[in-house]
């Protein structure tokens, strides 16, 4: 395949929520993009048409996935300037009754399959000179109950992205964006108090997060930045909570 003159990304659950936001908005923008997720959730009916979109299925835990997925968006457009690791699931369940394999199931989707990812992406990136971006959560740094399995892997990722930034720099930058509540649907139906409680005035939404993602793949404007953690939380992370 010819190389496209046009960047090439790979965001992986790309069917819904943030992950879809980010795609969408990097198809829009310039970007020949590659939307990967499981299998009947709607990928080829979301990218099935759209040109310069490359719908992709597969489980990013399973080792086998990332490499296969690098090779197609080599065969489909030559290049790979970008990866979006953005796929991630939370099981709630109090400690004394978390299976172990729920534990993985976790660890190995929100965590080991960035770590998968980057490794079957180094090389392509560092020929491009191009970057990572890893979604993490501001669970990274505080937490709710039940969320053991959650919270150890965004704060892996965290680290998993600023240990990255210094394997592969100065080839290839990687950020990493930790959200905080972004409403991925009925954003209509939330309440003026959940908003109100957000000292940016309002929950968030996926589009928030495509625009910082964009502009972290993008080397013109955030060359400068690397192994860093944005957070992405209308200030709800910087807000001391007491009892009255
Ligand atoms: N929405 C929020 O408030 C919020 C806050 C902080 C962090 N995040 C993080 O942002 C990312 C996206 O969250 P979202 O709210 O859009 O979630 P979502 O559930 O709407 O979308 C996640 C997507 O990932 C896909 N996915 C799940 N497991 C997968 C697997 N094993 N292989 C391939 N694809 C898989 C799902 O099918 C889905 O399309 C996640 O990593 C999540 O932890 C979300």
């Amino acid at each position: 395949m010819a190389q496209s003159k046009r960047p090439a990304a790979l965001v992986t659950g790309a069917a819904h929520g943030i992950g879809r936001a980010v795609a969408q908005h990097l198809l829009a923008t310039g970007w020949d993009v590659g939307a990967l997720d499981l299998p009947r959730t709607g990928l080829a009916r979301t990218y099935g048409r759209a040109r310069r979109a490359l719908a992709i299925e597969g489980d990013v835990a399973d080792e086998k996935i990332a490499p296969a997925a690098v090779e197609a968006m080599l065969d489909s457009f030559g290049r790979l300037d970008g990866i979006v690791s953005n796929a991630g699931i939370m099981i709630r369940k109090p400690v004394g009754r978390r299976e172990l394999t729920d534990w993985y199931r976790v660890i190995d989707t929100n965590l080991t399959a960035a770590f998968l990812f980057a490794r079957a992406g180094e090389r392509a990136l560092r020929r491009s000179k191009g970057s990572i971006v890893t979604i993490a959560s501001t669970r990274a740094q505080m937490s709710e109950k039940d969320t053991e399995a959650y919270a150890a892997s965004k704060g892996g990722l965290v680290a998993l992205t600023h240990a990255l930034s210094i394997s592969f720099g100065p080839d290839v930058r990687v950020n990493c964006v930790s959200p905080g509540w972004i409403a991925t649907k009925d954003y209509g139906k939330l309440r003026r108090k959940d908003h109100a409680q957000h000292p940016a005035g309002r929950v968030g939404k996926p589009q928030d997060i495509a625009e910082i993602v964009a502009f972290l793949l993008d080397r013109e404007r955030s060359g400068f930045v690397t192994g860093a953690n944005f957070v992405v939380d209308g200030g709800m992370t910087r807000k001391m909570i007491y009892e009255e």
